[in-house]
């Protein structure tokens, strides 16, 4: 049986490689097609190194630009690709544009879509992860679910049963299979965090694009960082919007994205995590890190109702709420975010001849 993975994206990388290992473990014939939606070695390259995932054997480099043209240019350049490789399965990850994009071409073609995060929605057709989640679902022949939750979903919006099966977060695979790699970076002391640092990262449009509420939002984390070490290693555009509103960020470490087992490191020894982040709400909730996230949803509720996140709706709270966290110890981790889910994605796949 033959797989083709598509990654693009930051959010991909670890999410592929539990599976890649897992399905190798298993005998199954494996291809890497990498998009190019994300090109700076901190937002990809870092990652295929850290996490052992095999060079891409295609990069469609298709880089950056709007929605539609990133779309368009994923899609075209994709058809070829798969033609020429006709996988049994091709399998996405999450809810960027590449996963869409590819999802859209594969179902054109009938080749059968496997998506690995299926059943997750904010129930806000503003976000542009919504929309590529839901039609790339839509699309999808096996819907590979992270939390229980998500299943409900699905049955609900009229999906087979049949092409759905519960395996957990493979995201947690990868963190937990890292925690011992992170600790030897010993990143976290050697910035000088003592445990009552923040880690922040933002980059959504919704906080990222409205000057008045990244006003607010760093005006809160000045304030923070008046008392403790606020760390902000931001995304590429977060930082040129910063940039370009001349934000005051007082004593805030503005920085560049920091690769995963560092980032790691920062994050399970701090205090608190303020992002816009997906990956952050479920990372943290599997360490038990109070996670403020800064928008009014989330797809991921289960890391509400289960875990350590809180959505902040006033802003102006910001600050408060952060002062009085407190860790969840021991974390309390959801069913299927054990570890194991990159196998038993391997095994639904191979089931499926
Ligand atoms: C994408 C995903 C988002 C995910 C995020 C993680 C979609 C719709 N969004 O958003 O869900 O949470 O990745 O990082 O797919 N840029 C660089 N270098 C890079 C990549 C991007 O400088 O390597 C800059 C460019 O100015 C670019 C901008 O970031 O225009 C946005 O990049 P894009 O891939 O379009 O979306 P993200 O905001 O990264």
């Amino acid at each position: 049986m033959k797989l083709l993975h598509i990654v693009g994206a930051r959010p991909n990388f670890p999410k592929l490689a539990p599976v890649h290992r897992a399905a190798r473990a298993i005998g199954l014939d494996q291809i890497i097609v990498h998009t190019g939606q994300h090109y700076d070695e901190a937002m990809s390259a870092s990652f295929f190194r850290d996490l052992g995932i095999p060079e891409p054997d295609v990069n469609l480099e298709v880089g950056s630009g709007s929605h539609a043209a990133q779309t368009a240019r994923i899609i075209e350049r994709f058809e070829p690709v798969l033609l020429e490789h006709n996988p049994d399965w091709l399998v996405v990850y999450g809810d960027v544009n590449s996963t869409m994009a590819t999802a859209i071409v594969a179902a054109k073609l009938g080749v059968r879509i496997a998506h690995v995060e299926a059943g997750l929605r904010s129930n806000d057709r503003g976000m542009p992860e919504e929309i590529n989640r839901l039609v790339t679902d839509r699309l999808a022949n096996l819907l590979l679910t992270p939390s229980v939750d998500a299943e409900a979903t699905l049955l609900n919006e009229g999906e087979p049963a049949s092409e759905i099966v519960f395996v957990g977060n493979v995201m947690i695979d990868t963190l937990f299979a890292s925690l011992d790699r992170a600790a030897e970076t010993n990143y976290a002391h050697r910035q000088g965090a003592d445990g009552s640092h923040i880690v922040v990262t933002l980059h959504r449009p919704s906080n990222v694009d409205d000057p008045e509420r990244l006003r607010t939002v760093c005006a809160e984390l000045a304030l923070l960082a008046e008392e403790r070490q606020v760390f902000f290693p931001a995304h590429p555009r977060t930082q040129q919007q910063l940039k370009q509103l001349g934000i005051d960020l007082g004593r805030i470490q503005l920085g560049d994205p920091i690769a995963y087992f560092e980032m790691l490191d920062l994050v399970r020894h701090a205090h608190a995590v303020v992002t816009d982040s997906g990956g952050l709400q479920e990372e943290t909730t599997a360490l038990g890190i109070p996670c403020f996230t800064l928008r009014p949803n989330t797809e991921r509720p289960i890391t509400v109702v289960e875990g350590t996140n809180q959505l902040v709706h006033d802003l102006s709270t910001l600050a408060a709420l952060v002062r009085g966290a407190q860790r969840a110890d021991p974390p309390r981790r959801p069913a299927g975010w054990d570890g194991k889910a990159g196998e038993r994605v391997a095994a639904a796949l191979a089931a499926r001849p």
